[in-house]
Protein backbone atom coordinates (compact mmCIF):
# COMPACT_ATOMS: atom_id res chain seq x y z
CA UNK A 1 0.00 0.00 0.00
CA UNK A 2 1.22 3.36 -1.11
CA UNK A 3 1.51 6.06 1.46
CA UNK A 4 0.39 9.27 -0.21
CA UNK A 5 1.02 10.89 2.50
CA UNK A 6 -0.63 14.28 3.97
CA UNK A 7 -3.59 16.14 2.17
CA UNK A 8 -4.01 19.56 0.72
CA UNK A 9 -6.50 20.67 3.02
CA UNK A 10 -8.85 23.37 1.12
CA UNK A 11 -9.83 25.62 3.82
CA UNK A 12 -11.13 28.49 2.02
CA UNK A 13 -10.22 31.87 3.75
CA UNK A 14 -10.74 34.94 4.30
CA UNK A 15 -6.65 36.39 4.21
CA UNK A 16 -5.32 40.25 4.12
CA UNK A 17 -1.87 40.32 2.53
CA UNK A 18 -0.31 43.32 4.07
CA UNK A 19 3.32 44.82 4.24
CA UNK A 20 4.49 44.15 0.57
CA UNK A 21 6.94 46.55 -1.71
CA UNK A 22 5.22 45.45 -4.67
CA UNK A 23 1.86 43.63 -6.37
CA UNK A 24 3.06 42.77 -9.54
CA UNK A 25 0.81 42.40 -12.86
CA UNK A 26 -1.89 44.23 -11.38
CA UNK A 27 -5.29 44.52 -13.79
CA UNK A 28 -8.09 46.96 -12.77
CA UNK A 29 -10.22 44.95 -15.22
CA UNK A 30 -9.93 41.64 -16.38
CA UNK A 31 -8.02 41.44 -19.67
CA UNK A 32 -8.00 37.32 -21.85
CA UNK A 33 -4.79 37.99 -23.49
CA UNK A 34 -1.93 40.29 -24.05
CA UNK A 35 -0.85 40.66 -27.74
CA UNK A 36 2.42 42.48 -29.12
CA UNK A 37 3.17 45.47 -27.76
CA UNK A 38 0.84 45.26 -24.88
CA UNK A 39 2.72 42.75 -23.17
CA UNK A 40 5.48 45.33 -22.60
CA UNK A 41 3.68 46.80 -19.88
CA UNK A 42 2.88 45.00 -16.89
CA UNK A 43 0.85 46.93 -14.30
CA UNK A 44 2.26 47.36 -10.79
CA UNK A 45 0.88 48.84 -7.57
CA UNK A 46 4.00 50.03 -4.60
CA UNK A 47 3.26 49.45 -1.55
CA UNK A 48 -0.23 47.20 -1.88
CA UNK A 49 -2.21 44.98 0.23
CA UNK A 50 -4.94 42.20 -1.20
CA UNK A 51 -7.83 41.13 0.93
CA UNK A 52 -9.34 37.72 -0.28
CA UNK A 53 -12.61 36.97 0.26
CA UNK A 54 -13.31 32.81 0.25
CA UNK A 55 -10.56 32.05 -1.76
CA UNK A 56 -11.23 35.23 -4.16
CA UNK A 57 -9.20 38.22 -4.51
CA UNK A 58 -11.97 41.15 -3.39
CA UNK A 59 -9.96 44.09 -3.47
CA UNK A 60 -6.52 45.54 -3.55
CA UNK A 61 -4.97 49.14 -3.44
CA UNK A 62 -2.12 50.83 -1.53
CA UNK A 63 -1.72 50.06 1.97
CA UNK A 64 -2.68 53.08 4.36
CA UNK A 65 -3.03 51.98 8.17
CA UNK A 66 -6.87 53.02 7.95
CA UNK A 67 -7.73 51.14 5.46
CA UNK A 68 -5.77 48.08 7.03
CA UNK A 69 -7.78 49.05 10.40
CA UNK A 70 -11.48 49.32 8.60
CA UNK A 71 -10.56 45.64 7.10
CA UNK A 72 -9.56 44.29 9.92
CA UNK A 73 -12.74 45.97 11.90
CA UNK A 74 -15.07 44.95 9.21
CA UNK A 75 -13.48 40.95 9.51
CA UNK A 76 -12.75 40.79 12.91
CA UNK A 77 -11.41 37.03 12.07
CA UNK A 78 -9.43 37.93 9.30
CA UNK A 79 -5.94 35.89 8.78
CA UNK A 80 -3.28 38.74 7.84
CA UNK A 81 -0.11 37.19 6.07
CA UNK A 82 2.91 39.98 6.22
CA UNK A 83 4.78 39.74 3.19
CA UNK A 84 7.75 41.32 4.99
CA UNK A 85 8.56 43.84 2.23
CA UNK A 86 8.50 40.72 -0.57
CA UNK A 87 6.40 41.39 -3.76
CA UNK A 88 3.24 39.07 -4.88
CA UNK A 89 2.55 37.74 -7.98
CA UNK A 90 0.31 36.10 -9.66
CA UNK A 91 0.96 32.12 -9.85
CA UNK A 92 2.74 31.14 -13.09
CA UNK A 93 0.72 28.85 -14.76
CA UNK A 94 2.28 26.10 -16.64
CA UNK A 95 0.00 25.17 -19.87
CA UNK A 96 2.52 22.25 -21.10
CA UNK A 97 3.50 19.30 -19.18
CA UNK A 98 4.28 15.73 -19.47
CA UNK A 99 4.45 15.04 -15.57
CA UNK A 100 2.80 11.83 -15.68
CA UNK A 101 5.62 9.41 -16.34
CA UNK A 102 7.80 6.48 -14.98
CA UNK A 103 11.47 6.09 -14.48
CA UNK A 104 13.54 8.93 -16.18
CA UNK A 105 16.27 8.98 -19.19
CA UNK A 106 19.27 10.71 -17.61
CA UNK A 107 21.41 8.17 -19.64
CA UNK A 108 20.05 9.43 -22.94
CA UNK A 109 21.05 12.50 -21.47
CA UNK A 110 24.18 11.48 -21.03
CA UNK A 111 24.11 9.78 -24.82
CA UNK A 112 23.61 13.48 -26.00
CA UNK A 113 26.14 14.84 -24.16
CA UNK A 114 28.31 12.30 -26.08
CA UNK A 115 26.95 13.22 -29.43
CA UNK A 116 24.07 11.66 -30.29
CA UNK A 117 21.14 13.79 -31.54
CA UNK A 118 17.27 13.25 -30.15
CA UNK A 119 16.26 11.51 -33.04
CA UNK A 120 19.23 9.64 -33.30
CA UNK A 121 18.24 8.34 -29.81
CA UNK A 122 14.61 7.82 -30.86
CA UNK A 123 15.48 5.91 -34.20
CA UNK A 124 17.40 3.19 -31.39
CA UNK A 125 14.17 2.74 -29.63
CA UNK A 126 15.12 5.29 -26.86
CA UNK A 127 13.48 8.95 -26.18
CA UNK A 128 9.74 8.55 -26.41
CA UNK A 129 9.10 4.95 -26.87
CA UNK A 130 11.61 4.42 -24.03
CA UNK A 131 9.25 6.01 -21.40
CA UNK A 132 6.42 4.06 -23.17
CA UNK A 133 7.73 1.34 -22.40
CA UNK A 134 8.38 1.88 -18.48
CA UNK A 135 5.27 3.43 -18.54
CA UNK A 136 3.46 0.47 -19.62
CA UNK A 137 4.49 -1.94 -17.00
CA UNK A 138 3.96 0.60 -13.67
CA UNK A 139 0.95 0.23 -11.86
CA UNK A 140 -0.99 3.51 -12.14
CA UNK A 141 -0.96 4.16 -7.81
CA UNK A 142 2.52 4.43 -8.58
CA UNK A 143 2.20 6.73 -11.76
CA UNK A 144 -0.50 8.77 -9.67
CA UNK A 145 2.11 8.71 -6.30
CA UNK A 146 5.22 10.09 -8.89
CA UNK A 147 3.33 12.66 -10.57
CA UNK A 148 1.39 13.96 -7.55
CA UNK A 149 5.05 14.70 -5.75
CA UNK A 150 5.77 16.26 -9.35
CA UNK A 151 3.35 18.56 -8.87
CA UNK A 152 3.90 19.61 -5.29
CA UNK A 153 7.24 20.32 -6.13
CA UNK A 154 5.86 22.52 -9.42
CA UNK A 155 3.23 24.49 -6.89
CA UNK A 156 6.46 24.89 -4.19
CA UNK A 157 8.55 26.67 -7.22
CA UNK A 158 5.27 29.19 -7.66
CA UNK A 159 2.89 27.16 -10.22
CA UNK A 160 -0.64 27.73 -9.73
CA UNK A 161 -2.55 25.80 -12.53
CA UNK A 162 -1.18 23.11 -14.67
CA UNK A 163 -1.56 21.20 -18.01
CA UNK A 164 -1.09 17.80 -17.95
CA UNK A 165 -0.38 15.61 -21.32
CA UNK A 166 -0.81 11.64 -21.58
CA UNK A 167 1.28 10.33 -24.94
CA UNK A 168 3.53 7.82 -23.20
CA UNK A 169 0.63 4.92 -23.05
CA UNK A 170 0.09 4.46 -26.86
CA UNK A 171 -2.47 1.54 -26.60
CA UNK A 172 -6.16 2.34 -24.78
CA UNK A 173 -4.86 0.62 -21.35
CA UNK A 174 -1.94 2.32 -21.21
CA UNK A 175 -3.53 5.90 -22.10
CA UNK A 176 -6.46 5.39 -20.07
CA UNK A 177 -4.28 4.51 -17.47
CA UNK A 178 -2.62 7.82 -17.80
CA UNK A 179 -6.03 10.42 -17.97
CA UNK A 180 -7.45 8.35 -15.32
CA UNK A 181 -4.07 9.19 -12.77
CA UNK A 182 -4.51 12.82 -14.37
CA UNK A 183 -8.11 12.78 -13.24
CA UNK A 184 -7.46 11.84 -9.98
CA UNK A 185 -4.79 14.79 -9.82
CA UNK A 186 -7.39 16.95 -10.86
CA UNK A 187 -9.91 15.51 -8.12
CA UNK A 188 -7.37 16.46 -4.94
CA UNK A 189 -5.06 19.08 -6.54
CA UNK A 190 -5.47 22.15 -4.92
CA UNK A 191 -4.80 24.28 -8.37
CA UNK A 192 -6.83 23.42 -11.78
CA UNK A 193 -5.57 21.05 -14.00
CA UNK A 194 -6.30 20.13 -17.32
CA UNK A 195 -5.97 17.13 -19.43
CA UNK A 196 -4.62 16.55 -22.74
CA UNK A 197 -4.85 13.48 -24.75
CA UNK A 198 -1.31 13.18 -26.38
CA UNK A 199 -1.97 9.18 -28.33
CA UNK A 200 -0.65 11.08 -31.42
CA UNK A 201 3.38 11.54 -29.63
CA UNK A 202 4.74 8.54 -31.69
CA UNK A 203 3.89 5.84 -33.24
CA UNK A 204 4.43 2.72 -30.89
CA UNK A 205 6.59 -0.32 -31.66
CA UNK A 206 3.21 -2.85 -32.44
CA UNK A 207 2.73 -0.15 -35.13
CA UNK A 208 6.29 0.37 -36.07
CA UNK A 209 5.59 -0.65 -40.00
CA UNK A 210 1.72 0.91 -40.06
CA UNK A 211 1.68 3.95 -39.24
CA UNK A 212 -1.76 4.57 -40.91
CA UNK A 213 -3.11 1.34 -38.58
CA UNK A 214 -2.27 4.09 -35.31
CA UNK A 215 -4.24 6.55 -36.73
CA UNK A 216 -7.14 4.83 -37.83
CA UNK A 217 -7.11 2.97 -34.27
CA UNK A 218 -6.75 6.74 -32.56
CA UNK A 219 -9.46 8.36 -34.99
CA UNK A 220 -11.56 5.29 -34.80
CA UNK A 221 -11.47 3.60 -31.40
CA UNK A 222 -9.42 5.17 -28.66
CA UNK A 223 -10.44 9.15 -29.51
CA UNK A 224 -14.19 7.98 -29.50
CA UNK A 225 -13.95 5.73 -26.32
CA UNK A 226 -11.65 9.16 -24.14
CA UNK A 227 -14.54 11.19 -25.43
CA UNK A 228 -17.44 9.41 -24.23
CA UNK A 229 -15.48 8.70 -20.83
CA UNK A 230 -14.64 12.30 -20.81
CA UNK A 231 -11.00 12.21 -19.66
CA UNK A 232 -9.43 14.97 -21.72
CA UNK A 233 -10.25 18.69 -22.43
CA UNK A 234 -7.55 19.04 -25.41
CA UNK A 235 -6.10 16.55 -27.81
CA UNK A 236 -2.37 17.28 -29.07
CA UNK A 237 -0.18 15.93 -31.62
CA UNK A 238 3.40 15.61 -32.36
CA UNK A 239 3.63 17.42 -35.61
CA UNK A 240 7.23 16.39 -36.85
CA UNK A 241 9.48 14.53 -39.29
CA UNK A 242 9.32 10.54 -37.84
CA UNK A 243 6.28 11.39 -35.82
CA UNK A 244 3.19 12.35 -37.75
CA UNK A 245 2.88 14.68 -40.55
CA UNK A 246 1.05 17.71 -40.86
CA UNK A 247 -1.84 15.53 -43.16
CA UNK A 248 -1.99 13.05 -39.94
CA UNK A 249 -2.32 15.90 -37.63
CA UNK A 250 -5.62 17.71 -38.69
CA UNK A 251 -6.97 13.51 -39.77
CA UNK A 252 -6.72 13.54 -35.88
CA UNK A 253 -7.48 16.41 -34.57
CA UNK A 254 -10.20 16.88 -36.60
CA UNK A 255 -11.68 13.48 -35.24
CA UNK A 256 -11.40 14.66 -31.49
CA UNK A 257 -12.69 18.04 -32.42
CA UNK A 258 -15.95 15.83 -33.07
CA UNK A 259 -15.54 14.20 -29.53
CA UNK A 260 -15.40 17.05 -27.55
CA UNK A 261 -11.69 17.76 -27.75
CA UNK A 262 -9.61 21.12 -28.10
CA UNK A 263 -6.54 20.55 -30.44
CA UNK A 264 -3.45 21.53 -29.25
CA UNK A 265 -0.27 21.31 -31.42
CA UNK A 266 3.53 19.71 -31.05
CA UNK A 267 4.87 22.28 -34.48
CA UNK A 268 8.12 23.21 -35.83
CA UNK A 269 9.82 21.87 -32.68
CA UNK A 270 13.02 19.70 -34.14
CA UNK A 271 12.20 20.71 -37.91
CA UNK A 272 9.61 23.02 -39.90
CA UNK A 273 6.92 20.25 -40.46
CA UNK A 274 3.64 22.18 -40.95
CA UNK A 275 2.17 21.89 -37.34
CA UNK A 276 1.38 25.32 -37.08
CA UNK A 277 -0.79 25.45 -40.35
CA UNK A 278 -2.44 22.09 -38.98
CA UNK A 279 -2.94 23.90 -35.60
CA UNK A 280 -4.63 26.93 -37.19
CA UNK A 281 -6.61 25.20 -39.59
CA UNK A 282 -8.18 22.91 -37.08
CA UNK A 283 -8.77 25.86 -34.66
CA UNK A 284 -6.34 24.83 -31.80
CA UNK A 285 -5.82 26.74 -29.10
CA UNK A 286 -2.45 26.74 -29.07
CA UNK A 287 0.50 25.69 -30.82
CA UNK A 288 3.72 25.12 -29.13
CA UNK A 289 7.41 24.61 -28.86
CA UNK A 290 8.06 26.81 -32.49
CA UNK A 291 11.75 26.88 -32.87
CA UNK A 292 11.33 26.25 -36.63
CA UNK A 293 8.58 28.69 -37.25
CA UNK A 294 9.02 30.87 -40.65
CA UNK A 295 7.64 34.40 -41.66
CA UNK A 296 4.36 32.40 -43.39
CA UNK A 297 3.65 30.87 -40.02
CA UNK A 298 3.77 34.32 -38.07
CA UNK A 299 1.14 35.40 -40.46
CA UNK A 300 -0.69 32.12 -40.30
CA UNK A 301 -1.34 32.83 -36.90
CA UNK A 302 -2.13 36.74 -37.19
CA UNK A 303 -6.27 36.82 -35.46
CA UNK A 304 -6.31 33.20 -35.39
CA UNK A 305 -6.83 33.22 -31.24
CA UNK A 306 -4.23 30.07 -31.31
CA UNK A 307 -1.69 31.02 -28.43
CA UNK A 308 2.15 30.22 -29.60
CA UNK A 309 3.21 29.02 -26.86
CA UNK A 310 7.73 28.75 -26.20
CA UNK A 311 9.20 26.01 -23.74
CA UNK A 312 12.39 27.31 -23.48
CA UNK A 313 13.31 24.56 -21.35
CA UNK A 314 13.42 21.72 -23.86
CA UNK A 315 14.83 24.00 -26.42
CA UNK A 316 17.95 25.05 -23.93
CA UNK A 317 17.83 21.27 -22.93
CA UNK A 318 18.02 19.72 -26.02
CA UNK A 319 20.41 22.78 -27.77
CA UNK A 320 18.12 23.81 -30.09
CA UNK A 321 18.02 26.92 -32.48
CA UNK A 322 15.63 29.85 -30.59
CA UNK A 323 11.93 30.49 -31.70
CA UNK A 324 11.61 33.69 -33.51
CA UNK A 325 10.31 35.17 -30.37
CA UNK A 326 10.96 38.68 -31.05
CA UNK A 327 9.59 38.90 -34.59
CA UNK A 328 6.55 36.50 -33.44
CA UNK A 329 5.90 39.98 -30.89
CA UNK A 330 6.60 42.90 -33.41
CA UNK A 331 3.82 40.82 -35.65
CA UNK A 332 1.49 41.50 -32.85
CA UNK A 333 0.80 37.75 -31.41
CA UNK A 334 0.85 37.00 -28.25
CA UNK A 335 3.10 34.52 -26.60
CA UNK A 336 2.59 32.47 -23.70
CA UNK A 337 5.63 30.27 -21.49
CA UNK A 338 5.45 26.81 -20.18
CA UNK A 339 7.90 24.30 -18.57
CA UNK A 340 7.44 21.20 -21.03
CA UNK A 341 8.22 18.86 -17.78
CA UNK A 342 9.05 15.59 -19.12
CA UNK A 343 11.51 13.13 -18.53
CA UNK A 344 13.26 13.14 -22.32
CA UNK A 345 13.54 17.07 -23.21
CA UNK A 346 12.90 19.20 -20.43
CA UNK A 347 13.34 17.13 -17.04
CA UNK A 348 12.33 20.64 -14.32
CA UNK A 349 8.98 22.19 -14.04
CA UNK A 350 10.63 25.32 -12.68
CA UNK A 351 8.34 28.30 -14.13
CA UNK A 352 10.48 30.91 -12.64
CA UNK A 353 13.31 29.76 -14.65
CA UNK A 354 11.45 29.52 -17.77
CA UNK A 355 10.82 32.68 -17.27
CA UNK A 356 14.43 33.59 -16.95
CA UNK A 357 15.43 31.32 -20.04
CA UNK A 358 12.74 33.31 -22.40
CA UNK A 359 14.69 36.88 -21.29
CA UNK A 360 18.21 35.33 -21.45
CA UNK A 361 17.64 33.45 -24.95
CA UNK A 362 14.85 35.26 -26.57
CA UNK A 363 15.64 38.34 -25.67
CA UNK A 364 12.03 39.06 -23.90
CA UNK A 365 11.98 41.29 -21.35
CA UNK A 366 10.74 41.06 -18.22
CA UNK A 367 7.41 42.65 -18.80
CA UNK A 368 6.77 40.38 -21.82
CA UNK A 369 8.35 37.18 -19.91
CA UNK A 370 5.68 37.43 -16.64
CA UNK A 371 2.26 37.99 -18.91
CA UNK A 372 3.85 35.00 -21.22
CA UNK A 373 3.80 32.73 -17.70
CA UNK A 374 0.91 34.28 -16.11
CA UNK A 375 -2.54 35.28 -18.25
CA UNK A 376 -1.26 34.45 -21.28
CA UNK A 377 -0.30 30.98 -20.74
CA UNK A 378 -3.77 30.76 -18.49
CA UNK A 379 -5.64 31.57 -21.70
CA UNK A 380 -3.44 28.61 -23.59
CA UNK A 381 -6.05 26.44 -21.20
CA UNK A 382 -8.94 28.44 -21.09
CA UNK A 383 -8.47 29.95 -17.45
CA UNK A 384 -7.65 33.58 -17.95
CA UNK A 385 -10.72 34.51 -16.88
CA UNK A 386 -9.82 33.34 -13.26
CA UNK A 387 -6.51 33.05 -12.97
CA UNK A 388 -3.12 34.37 -14.09
CA UNK A 389 -3.16 38.30 -12.69
CA UNK A 390 -3.89 39.98 -9.88
CA UNK A 391 -7.50 41.12 -10.65
CA UNK A 392 -10.13 41.71 -8.58
CA UNK A 393 -12.77 38.69 -8.94
CA UNK A 394 -9.84 36.08 -9.39
CA UNK A 395 -8.95 33.27 -7.91
CA UNK A 396 -6.42 34.08 -5.09
CA UNK A 397 -3.37 31.84 -6.43
CA UNK A 398 -0.29 34.04 -5.81
CA UNK A 399 3.44 34.07 -4.55
CA UNK A 400 5.02 36.03 -2.10
CA UNK A 401 8.77 36.24 -3.18
CA UNK A 402 11.64 37.25 -0.55
CA UNK A 403 12.94 41.23 -0.34
CA UNK A 404 13.67 41.91 -4.04
CA UNK A 405 14.93 45.16 -5.40
CA UNK A 406 12.36 45.31 -8.63
CA UNK A 407 10.30 42.50 -10.30
CA UNK A 408 13.17 42.07 -13.04
CA UNK A 409 15.46 40.40 -10.26
CA UNK A 410 13.32 37.69 -10.58
CA UNK A 411 14.10 35.71 -13.90
CA UNK A 412 17.64 38.04 -13.52
CA UNK A 413 18.30 35.83 -10.37
CA UNK A 414 17.61 32.81 -12.96
CA UNK A 415 17.75 29.40 -10.99
CA UNK A 416 17.37 31.17 -7.32
CA UNK A 417 14.65 30.22 -5.38
CA UNK A 418 12.89 34.02 -4.44
CA UNK A 419 9.90 32.49 -3.83
CA UNK A 420 8.94 32.48 -0.09
CA UNK A 421 5.46 31.56 0.45
CA UNK A 422 2.70 30.59 -2.03
CA UNK A 423 -0.76 31.28 -1.04
CA UNK A 424 -3.90 29.22 -3.20
CA UNK A 425 -7.26 30.56 -3.14
CA UNK A 426 -6.43 32.47 0.18
CA UNK A 427 -4.74 29.33 1.69
CA UNK A 428 -1.15 29.20 2.69
CA UNK A 429 0.42 26.30 0.91
CA UNK A 430 2.25 24.03 2.95
CA UNK A 431 2.51 20.66 0.76
CA UNK A 432 0.79 17.53 0.12
CA UNK A 433 3.54 15.21 -1.11
CA UNK A 434 4.48 12.53 0.79
O1 LIG B 1 7.48 18.23 -25.71
N1 LIG B 1 8.40 16.73 -28.49
C1 LIG B 1 7.69 15.85 -28.09
N2 LIG B 1 7.39 15.56 -26.83
C2 LIG B 1 8.12 16.02 -25.69
C3 LIG B 1 9.31 15.19 -25.41
C4 LIG B 1 8.89 13.91 -24.91
C5 LIG B 1 10.02 12.98 -24.52
O2 LIG B 1 11.15 13.08 -25.02
O3 LIG B 1 9.71 12.15 -23.67
C6 LIG B 1 8.43 17.49 -25.81
O4 LIG B 1 9.59 17.91 -26.01
FE1 LIG C 1 5.72 18.63 -24.85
Amino acid sequence: MLNFGREFIYCIVNLLIRNTSCLVHTEKSFKKIYEGRDMSTLNTLNNGYILILEGRIAEFGTETRERIQEIRNQFREIAVEDANGGMVFPSWVDSHTHIVFAGSREQEFVDRIKGLSYMEIFHRGGGILNSVKRLRSTPEDELFHTAWNRLDEMIRMGTGAVEIKSGYGLDTESELKMLRVIRRIREKAPIPVKATFLGAHAVPEEFSDNREGYIRFLTGELIPEIGKQQLAEYCDVFCEKGYFTDDDSRRILRAASGHGMIPKVHAEQLSHSGGIRAGVDCGAISVDHLEYANEEDIRLLKNTGCIPTLLPGAQFFLGLQHPPARKMLEAGLPLALATDYNPGSSPAGNMSLAVSLACILYKMTPEEAIIAATTNAAAAIGLSEEYGSICVGKVANLFITRPVPSYAFLPYSFGTILIHKIILKGSVYSGFAS
